[in-house]
């Protein structure tokens, strides 16, 4: 098949590299030229595993394509994806105006029968508004389908090629063909695509969000119970996941979520439901737990310093808001930065993705390092805000000999808690034993 892709965010890359990948003709498109000009020269602009070797052999098949020119990349596409940004606005609504834009640009361009697919997450009505905005321009008939994305990013290219399920939301006959078509290479193993009709997909994908981000703060709450009552949230963690109708993923305690989805899709949607007269209580207090979780470890952080933090230097390993991606958007690490300097505590960081981000947002104010280990050196503490893999066994030989004094304050439960002690750390994690 012949597929656009308007957006070239980490949702599209991925998209149009994928659909080529099982063999469709794919044009993506965006209006950021310098983006474009990387991209069209082979230079990937995310960093997301698996991606880049299928986006190289896919542009160099010439089944990948990338142009700045909307009416030259959909020209004869038989589906175009609309894969652009939903940023809140200040009211924290999610902001239409860039899809909006495409769909009132699309309506004339288009030449034959075409199905829309809304891939970005956006509130439930919006299939209706971009219907309404292409029927203005076009003289050819379209469907507008809605084919919520569920892919994590660090797995992206996983979970869209194997996806646990494929939500299509159309009352169309038609769009239901093409796009059961699309995507039967996807599901081959035997995973459903689920038919629905355009709002109830749209509700779902917010659905999905917001209940894996009450699934954390719920254990963010139960984590810090623990604290009070003297239980380990490893210990009830296990115990509660393994009852199936509860599940071990999604468990894990921590300094809180962050991304570019759980923080705004909840939010959206906590919107969408006042606006209904709705009050969506839960998500209300989901909100509250995380703005709080985010810094929980910084008061053990003033206590340990008897609330100097004058002099002090803190080692921060992490910066990305999950581990595998260098994306920084609502990351935890950069507001426990923030009260670190706030405090008056010099800050060196290593993280092995998200530096570069880090640099043009924070600038010089802290000292970026190479390696966890040159970050450690000389710092009174280490600070961990996100679990990369290479600092789940560092040397701790080396890591003591580099430190000032054996202190850790983990926001993500990285290490045991015997072996600290054993090795003689002063250990603050969530939920557990001091
Ligand atoms: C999330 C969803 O998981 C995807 O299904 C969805 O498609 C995507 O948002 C989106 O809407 O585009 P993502 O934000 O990439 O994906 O990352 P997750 O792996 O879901 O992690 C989100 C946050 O939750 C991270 O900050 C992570 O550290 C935190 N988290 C996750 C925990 O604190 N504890 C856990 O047990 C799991």
């Amino acid at each position: 098949m012949k597929i656009a892709v308007v957006g070239t965010g980490y949702v599209g890359l991925v998209t149009g590299t994928c659909f080529a990948e099982t063999g469709n003709t794919v044009t993506c498109v965006d209006i950021d030229q310098e983006k474009v000009k990387k991209l069209q020269n082979g230079k990937i602009t995310i960093y997301e595993p698996g991606l880049e070797q299928l986006f190289e052999r896919n542009l160099k098949q010439g089944r990948l394509a990338f142009t700045t020119n909307l009416k030259e990349g959909i020209e004869g596409a038989q589906i175009i994806f609309l894969a652009l940004p939903t940023p809140p606005g200040e009211d924290g609504s999610a902001d239409l105006k860039y899809i909006l834009k495409v769909a009132d640009d699309l309506g004339p361009l288009l030449k034959d029968f075409t199905v829309i697919v809304d891939k970005s997450t956006v509130p439930v009505g919006t299939a209706d508004k971009v219907r309404e905005r292409v029927a203005k321009g076009a003289k050819v008939e379209f469907d507008v389908v809605s084919n919520p994305e569920f892919l994590r990013e660090g797995v992206a290219v996983e979970d869209f090629m194997k996806p646990d399920r494929v939500v299509i939301g159309t009352n169309s006959a038609r769009g239901r063909k093409v796009m059961e078509q699309l995507y039967q290479p996807f599901v081959r193993q035997g995973n459903p695509i689920i038919f629905m009709d355009e709002r109830s997909a749209e509700l779902t994908k917010y659905a999905a969000n917001a209940f894996l981000a009450t699934k954390i703060s719920f254990m963010n709450e139960i984590a810090n119970l623990c604290e009070s009552v003297g239980a380990d949230v490893d210990s009830v963690r296990k115990g509660v996941g393994t009852d199936s109708r509860i599940g071990k993923r999604f468990l894990f305690p921590g300094i809180g979520y962050g991304g570019s989805c759980f923080p705004k899709d909840v939010q959206a949607l906590a919107k969408s439901s006042s606006d209904v007269q709705y009050d969506f209580k839960i998500l209300k207090a989901v909100m509250d737990v995380n703005a709080d979780q985010k810094t929980r470890l910084i008061p053990r952080v003033k206590e340990y310093f008897n609330n100097n933090l004058k002099g002090k230097t803190i080692a921060v390993w992490g910066l990305s808001f999950k581990p595998h991606t260098d994306d920084i958007r609502e990351a935890p690490a950069l507001y426990n930065i923030d009260l670190l300097l706030e405090a008056g505590a010099t800050v060196k960081v290593h993280d092995p993705e998200g530096m570069e981000n880090v640099k043009k947002l924070v600038g010089s104010k802290i000292q970026y390092c190479e390696t966890p280990y040159e970050a450690a050196e000389g710092a009174d503490a280490v600070f961990i805000a996100t679990e990369w893999p290479e600092f789940r066994t560092p040397d701790f030989e080396k890591l003591s000999s580099l430190l000032k004094a054996k202190v850790i304050f983990d926001g993500r439960n990285l290490y045991d808690l015997s072996v600290m002690k054993e090795l003689g750390y002063a250990y603050y994690s969530i939920g557990r034993e001091v």
